[in-house]
């Protein structure tokens, strides 16, 4: 997040202070990216507008507390911590603190992610363009209503990167016997993935573009025997529906 932060000139990297409990990777990202870092302690001294909330869930309450100690009223805390509801953070942060909590995905490294956001409670209109100009930097962002939502989205949009991705490693391991370099397999499929996305983005329902590849008695039918015997649809929304529970789990525990 912050690389593209400073990369799309969301942030100056002179307005930019890495903090970690590990000294040795704050400095070590703040010198890639021009960047400051420094001691809890030193933010505090320094009262940024916003503190970005990155530590894992297990460590939220210490983090809440450097923020808040950094922060002057009306800043921002923008949490990416999974599990950690809009409500909680509110109860470590008191009333004064603009909330938001977003949940990015994987390919936000590549500037190409999904990030789901919201708001716990009224957000100042600076703070809600700069993080949209934030989440935009790493991909594509949408705002939802609420915690509720932001558990949907986290199975549909952050974990599924790892079931589809799962899919696709069963697709390279069959690849073996054309003659690829493994490189030259993983391009294709890389290919094969933005046709998809292609034909996803397309306005063709998609249940019809499905069909309109499926010849009676040849290949693709072969195969799609195949899934629906193993009720693969009904194992994938099963899938996705466990993941939204597990969110639910978590965010109980913190
Ligand atoms: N990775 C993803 O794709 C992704 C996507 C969406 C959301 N998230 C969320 O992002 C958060 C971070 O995930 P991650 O994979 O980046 O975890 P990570 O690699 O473990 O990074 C967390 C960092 O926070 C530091 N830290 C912990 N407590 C601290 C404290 N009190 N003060 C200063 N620094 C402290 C840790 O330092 P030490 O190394 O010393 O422990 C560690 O470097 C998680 O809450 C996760 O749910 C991640």
């Amino acid at each position: 997040m912050a690389r593209a932060a400073v990369s799309r000139k969301v942030v100056a990297p002179v307005d930019l202070a890495i903090v970690n409990r590990t000294p040795a990777k704050a400095e070590a990202l703040a010198e890639t990216l021009g960047a400051h870092h420094c001691t809890a302690q030193a933010l505090s001294e320094w009262h940024p507008q916003c503190v970005i909330l990155a530590v894992k869930p297990k460590d939220v309450s210490e983090g809440a507390q450097i923020a808040r100690a950094a922060l002057r009223d009306g800043g921002l805390v923008l949490s990416v911590l999974a599990g950690v509801t809009t409500a909680r953070l509110r109860e470590l942060l008191g009333p004064r603190i603009g909330i938001v909590r977003a949940m990015p995905n994987v390919a936000s490294l590549y500037g190409a992610g999904v990030t789901a956001w919201c708001s716990g409670g009224d957000l100042h209109e600076s703070h809600k363009s700069w993080c949209v100009r934030l989440f935009e930097s790493l991909g594509s962002a949408f705002e939802v209503a609420d915690d509720t939502a932001i558990d949907i989205a986290t199975a549909v949009f952050a974990s599924s990167p790892a079931f589809l991705l799962y899919v696709v490693e069963q697709l390279e391991s069959r690849c073996d016997g054309l003659g690829l370099t493994a490189e030259e397999g993983r391009r294709l499929l890389a290919q094969l993935l933005r046709g998809c996305a292609a034909l996803v983005e397309s306005s063709r329902p998609l249940h019809e573009t499905r069909a309109s590849v499926v010849s009676p008695g040849g290949t693709t039918a072969a195969g799609l025997a195949v899934l629906a015997g193993g009720h693969v649809g009904t194992i994938f929304r099963d899938a996705v529906s466990r993941s939204i529970q597990r969110a639910g789990e978590l965010s109980k525990l913190y």
